[in-house]
């Protein structure tokens, strides 16, 4: 039987870096609530909201200049300067220079955007088109902060299968797109960033490095804790002036709750896979978590009792990137010199859905 194997990484983000003083002058919020809630420091946006944000920091009505926004673009202009498959494409072309791929060798594609270029086709089709391929099959998966531990577990059963040998996974976001970032939103804006992060798989020997098992779980009864409402069938039109009107197209969170739930599932969830293949923390060389926000991966290191040094963090630098954080930060690890051939890693994520899952690799 074949295992699938991490042959390339890579990762992109844009250029734009916003602190958190920047974010102080649009909203009531400081560097020092958001450094201790939440360990982040900076986080990267889009040339839009950077120039957004700029604007609204000067603002005297600031509430007025976001409605402003919302309802006509900025400067009466709404086509976006960079798309979520942009950042995809980036990262992904990084991921098989590394892996030296041609896109052309790929067999599939799969991709988790939580909020895609287009409401349909999905965010992998627009980045099979970048590529250049017209018939590589291209499969989206909207799983939002969990994306990337679901697009691993699928591709890697296409591979065991014998299905496909080469596939390309991506975790892709663009949400500084869909925030307020007056007071009514702080608590989502301050979090949450751009981002992408991607890894090639391949075929290789069951004897060698590579992905040894997945355990994925949803609970779909509290949809209230992390939601986002902006083009679907909960509302009849699925789109409305109204519906925008009020409020229903920006994205809720219970914030309390997402907290409770993340380290209540990171703790089952990292304990069930170290169950199942009978290891203990000790075991494992570097547990990359979803970036989420620094409090709740402390919270989680603490009760398992996994040392500070068997984690790779870099929340403090980028925010919640969601599916891309956990990609971005496999990447610089390895970059880092964190993670070595040989090493056992374990990857684990939490988000919307909810959806949470780990992944066991041997690097
Ligand atoms: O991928 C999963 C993504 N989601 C998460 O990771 C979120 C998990 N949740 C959290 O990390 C925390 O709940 C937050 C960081 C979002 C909030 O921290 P908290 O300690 O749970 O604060 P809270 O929601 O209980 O709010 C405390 C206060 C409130 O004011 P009042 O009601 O006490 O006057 C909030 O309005 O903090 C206020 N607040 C803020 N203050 C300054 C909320 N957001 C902000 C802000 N700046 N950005």
């Amino acid at each position: 039987m074949k295992r699938a194997r991490i042959v390339g990484t890579g990762m992109a983000v844009p250029e734009c870096v916003v602190d958190n003083h920047l974010l102080s002058r649009c909203m009531n919020t400081s560097d020092e609530w958001i450094v201790q809630r939440t360990g982040i420091r900076e986080r990267r946006v889009s040339p839009d909201t950077y120039r957004m944000l700029l604007r609204l920091a000067e603002a005297p009505d600031k509430v007025a200049f976001m409605d402003e926004v919302f309802a006509q673009g900025l400067d009466g202009k709404i086509d976006s300067t960079l798309t979520v498959s942009d950042l995809a494409f980036e990262a992904s072309t990084m991921a098989l220079k590394n892996a030296g791929v041609e896109p052309r060798q790929l067999d599939c594609i799969i991709d988790s955007s939580t909020v895609p270029d287009f409401a349909y086709p999905h965010t992998g089709c627009v980045l099979q088109g970048k590529f250049g391929l017209t018939s590589t099959p291209a499969i989206c998966l909207q799983q939002g902060c969990a994306g990337f531990i679901f697009g691993l577990a699928v591709a890697d059963q296409f591979i065991r299968g014998g299905i496909y040998e080469r596939v390309l996974v991506v975790g892709a976001e663009l949400l500084s797109s869909i925030f307020d970032y007056t007071d009514r939103g702080r608590d989502m804006a301050v979090l949450f960033a751009d981002g992408a992060g991607a890894v090639v798989l391949q075929a290789v020997d069951s004897g060698e490095s590579g992905l040894i098992s997945h355990h994925l779980h949803t609970d779909g009864t509290i949809l209230d804790g992390l939601s986002g409402e902006v083009w679907g069938t909960s509302t009849y039109p699925a789109i409305s002036k109204k519906k925008i009107e009020e409020g229903r197209g920006r994205p809720r969170m219970n914030g309390r709750a997402v907290f409770v739930q993340a380290v209540r599932r990171f703790r089952e969830v990292i304990g069930k896979c170290l169950g199942a293949n009978r290891l203990t923390v000790a075991d494992v060389d570097c547990f990359i978590f979803h970036q989420a926000n620094i409090r709740i991966i402390e919270a989680v290191t603490d009760a398992l009792k996994i040392p500070p040094e068997k984690t790779f963090n870099n929340v403090e630098r980028y925010g919640n990137t969601a599916a891309a954080s956990v990609p971005m930060a496999l990447h610089e690890a390895v970059l880092a010199g964190r993670i070595k051939d040989g090493d056992l890693v374990l990857l684990a994520a939490f988000g919307t859905g909810f959806s949470w899952g780990a992944s066991l690799l041997r690097w």
